[in-house]
């Protein structure tokens, strides 16, 4: 299967450091996100990113544009679906709106095109469900911020054709990353282990065991983590952290994963980390 145009769904960080990683590869991509603020976000971080790249000597201007030029923006899903040759989603982790979105692209979508999900935890049997090419719906991954980080976990649903996994694991490889596969259980490997950690680290500041900035330190100091999980709660988005947590929570059926209080209380009050200015951490 040759990919030669892709979709990306959603211009957060997440769907527009992909737009990025995929323009850079020489794929031709149509970044849609429904909300014309952060199709412009989106852009702008694209632009500082690859700028950052020609500060440092290791691209040329010339390419930069290059790249820049092979990133058409749009909002509407029609225009980002009709000649795609493969669709990367990457919405809010929710799986109604994320079937709304998959229900759509497979009727405006060639028949050829593959659809892909980035989501960080939800089962992409249920996604494929949604869709009448459930052996085109595969789970793509890619791990925050999408430049640097190498990782890309490869989810295979239930009816995945092998074909759709070899594309897709090739098509990673092309971007500079490792893609590793993976079965579909709730929040597959990464999240299942991350996120656990992340929602013990907001029970600690709960019960009062130490301020966020002493949890940090101690996982930082003592375990040589490159951020303490508060802080990479604030980066992955705490609302983000919240629904992955309940994925695992309702997806096992153990309380072991229940979401800590807290972290639902500052999702209800919009302090979403980063993204929104304050979480565990106020941001400028
Ligand atoms: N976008 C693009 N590039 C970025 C970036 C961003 N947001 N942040 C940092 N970088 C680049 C910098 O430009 C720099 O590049 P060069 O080395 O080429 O110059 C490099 O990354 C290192 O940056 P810094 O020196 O400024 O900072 P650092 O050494 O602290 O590294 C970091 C930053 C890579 C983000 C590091 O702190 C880190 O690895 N943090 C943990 C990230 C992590 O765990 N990600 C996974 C989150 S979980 C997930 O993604 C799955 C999910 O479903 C929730
Ligand atoms: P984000 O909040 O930064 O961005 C989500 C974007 O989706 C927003 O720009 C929003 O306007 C757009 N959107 C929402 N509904 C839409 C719709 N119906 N049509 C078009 N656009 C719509 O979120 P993010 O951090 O980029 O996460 C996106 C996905 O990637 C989620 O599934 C998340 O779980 C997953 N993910 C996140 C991380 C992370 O660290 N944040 C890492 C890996 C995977």
């Amino acid at each position: 299967m040759e990919i030669k145009r892709i979709g990306v769904i959603g211009a957060g960080q997440m769907g527009s450091g992909i737009a990025q990683v995929a323009a850079a590869a020489g794929y031709a991509v149509v970044l849609m996100d429904m909300a014309p603020e952060q199709l412009e976000k989106g852009m702008a971080i694209i632009r500082k990113n690859l700028g950052r790249q020609v500060e440092k000597g290791r691209m040329a201007e010339e390419e930069k544009e290059t790249i820049l030029g092979r990133i058409q923006t749009t909002h509407e899903l029609e225009v980002a679906a009709t000649e795609a040759d493969l669709v990367i989603e990457a919405v809010v982790e929710n799986m109604e709106v994320k079937t709304g979105i998959f229900r759509q692209l497979d009727s405006l979508c060639p028949s050829h095109a593959i659809l892909a999900s980035n989501t960080s935890s939800l089962p992409i049997t249920e996604i494929a469900a949604a869709t009448k090419r459930p052996e085109k719906v595969i789970g793509m991954h890619f791990m925050n911020p999408v430049p640097v980080m190498k990782l890309v976990e490869v989810i295979r649903g239930l009816a995945t054709a092998d074909a759709v996994f070899q594309t897709v694991k090739e098509l990673a490889i092309r971007m500079g990353k490792e893609p590793v596969e993976v079965n579909d259980f709730p929040g597959f490997v990464s999240n299942r282990v991350l996120m656990p950690m992340i929602n013990e680290a907001i029970y600690a500041v709960y019960e009062g065991v130490a301020t966020p900035e002493a949890v940090d330190q101690v996982m930082k100091l003592g375990m040589n983590h490159p951020m303490g999980p508060l802080t990479l709660a604030d980066f992955i988005g705490l609302d983000t952290c919240l629904y992955i947590m309940e994925t695992l929570y309702e997806g096992f059926g153990d309380s072991k994963y229940r979401p800590c209080p807290l972290l639902r209380k500052y999702v209800k009050a919009g302090w979403l980390g980063r993204k929104s200015g304050r979480g565990f951490y106020v941001y400028e």
